[in-house]
């Protein structure tokens, strides 16, 4: 989809210096692939379908709003990243995305891991049959609870996020007999570039240890001091919907020099290095995300030469990509409701979602597009804001869209790439219901969140 042409005339020049937008797209009827799920199209009656099945027929099934999740595209997605890796490293999905007890399963059949952040998405986890050993455990301030339920799961690895929980954890898979495999999470002093509530490599905020001063290495002195833990490598996440990989590689230099580090003071070579997740990917066309196999050839290659010139055995790498693998699999499905022209300014298209569906808009100034998808149209552009129908104005969907100027209450639209970080960020917000999750295969639908019901509300409000 090509920005080119300004076909809507002088009239939005002020709003446009202002907005994401320089130009309306050529083609409004036109899906950028990069945005879409793999099996998205538009039918020759102009009908939009998911793996061969109408967006009509499934918000006659499902009602509106709600999420299709493309299977197949999500499949395709982990074998890609576990086919980039290969044999000498693991990828962990990471659970924060999207999880759910069918997310579970098609992670186990292609072959992945999973890192889980709470006790919610361990039993999740464990719930849908996910080996333990398959799992890793984080999160900056685990309960006792949850670090108990934990090790005697038999996660595979703890990743340990402060001097306190280096402690808790030995202390707790002693009382249980156990040795628990850990990492211990540092923040590598990366600023990566990407908005300041989802960047977590520079030193001031509250994940992990600081390499700087010297505390990381002062907190692997700890770890390999107690019998309650088996020090399997240390960790580094450094923010999310990155694209530049030299982040990477900055962080990727410093946790090999800490492991030279290490082997010198301690004669250990630790045998393991986690880089993380946060790989961007395209929410508009603007976007160029990187494909899994240069990620792992670049990531693969650093590490190799680090280690080649520190004189140590490449250690195992694991990554953990969440976002890179859910978010383009799915869109969100949006009825039109009350279109609001404000004359010189822009028109207002509300649907019948908003911030309790997708908070990102909100929260991290997201840019999203959108589509007409229930029919295809000649009308020309219209420069709208996509909003929610929720109680105040930061609701928004989408800030700046084109849609065709015959939009009218009814027609569906699309939001895509909202498989990560919406359902699961999803809030009650008004007392919304939050949407279900569809999963579409070939030619079948299935729900495999189901929406709520006001009983759910009323069931969690016993005053
Ligand atoms: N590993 C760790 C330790 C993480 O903290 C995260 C994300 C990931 C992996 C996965 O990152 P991904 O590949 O999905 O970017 N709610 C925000 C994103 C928060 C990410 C938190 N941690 C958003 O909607 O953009």
């Amino acid at each position: 989809m090509s920005r080119s042409a300004h076909p809507a005339g002088p009239r939005h020049a002020d709003v446009l210096t202002e907005g994401h937008y320089s130009a309306p797209p050529t083609d409004l009827n036109a899906l950028d692939k990069k945005v879409w799920a793999r099996t998205v199209r538009r039918n020759d009656d102009g009908v939009v379908t998911v793996g061969g099945i109408e967006v009509s027929r499934l918000a006659e099934e499902f009602g509106t709003p709600a999420y299709f999740l493309d299977e197949s595209d999500f499949r395709a997605r982990c074998r890609a990243w576990a086919d980039a890796f290969g044999q000498d490293a693991d990828v962990f999905y990471a659970g924060k995305a999207f999880l759910s007890r069918a997310v579970v399963r098609w992670l186990q059949e292609e072959g992945l891991n999973l890192d889980v952040c709470s006790g919610g998405e361990l039993t999740t986890a464990l719930d849908a049959g996910m080996p333990a050993e398959r799992i890793a455990f984080h999160g900056n301030n685990k309960s006792a609870e949850e670090i108990e339920k934990a090790v005697r799961a038999g996660v595979g690895r703890i990743v340990l996020d402060s001097f306190q929980e280096i402690v808790r954890v030995a202390h707790i898979a002693q009382s249980q007999g156990k040795r628990q495999r850990v990492q211990i999470r540092v923040t590598v002093g990366v600023e990566a570039h990407t908005h300041e509530f989802i960047a977590t490599a520079h030193e001031d905020q509250k994940f992990g240890i600081a390499l700087a001063d010297g505390q990381a290495a002062e907190a692997v002195r700890r770890a390999l001091r107690l019998d309650g833990l088996e020090l399997i490598g240390i960790h580094s996440h450094i923010g999310s919907q990155i694209f530049d990989m030299a982040g990477f590689e900055v962080s990727a230099r410093r946790v090999v020099q800490l492991l030279a580090e290490v082997r010198d003071e301690h004669g250990v070579e630790l045998p393991e290095i986690d880089l993380g997740g946060g790989l961007g990917i395209a929410y508009t066309s603007e976007d160029d995300p990187r494909e899994p196999h240069e990620i792992a050839k670049a990531l693969t290659e650093i590490v190799t030469r680090e280690c080649e010139s520190a004189g140590l055995a490449t250690p195992r790498i694991s990554v953990e990509p969440g976002r890179a693998i859910v978010g383009p699999t799915a869109f969100t499905l949006y009825e039109v409701g009350t279109i609001k022209p404000l004359e010189g300014l822009r028109t207002y298209v509300s649907v019948d979602g908003g911030m309790s569906d997708n908070i990102r808009t909100a929260l991290y100034d997201a840019e999203y597009s959108v589509a007409l998808v229930s029919r295809t149209s000649d009308a020309g552009p219209m420069l709208t804001r996509v909003v929610g129908k929720h109680c105040e104005s930061g609701d928004i969907v989408v800030r700046d869209a084109f849609l065709p100027a015959d939009l009218a209450p009814g027609d569906l639209i699309a939001v895509p790439a909202t498989g990560a970080y919406c359902r699961s960020m999803a809030s009650n917000y008004n007392h919304a219901l939050r949407p279900p999750v569809v999963a579409v295969n070939e030619g079948g639908a299935r729900v495999i969140v189901r929406r709520e019901t006001e009983e759910d509300l009323l069931r969690l409000d016993v005053g």
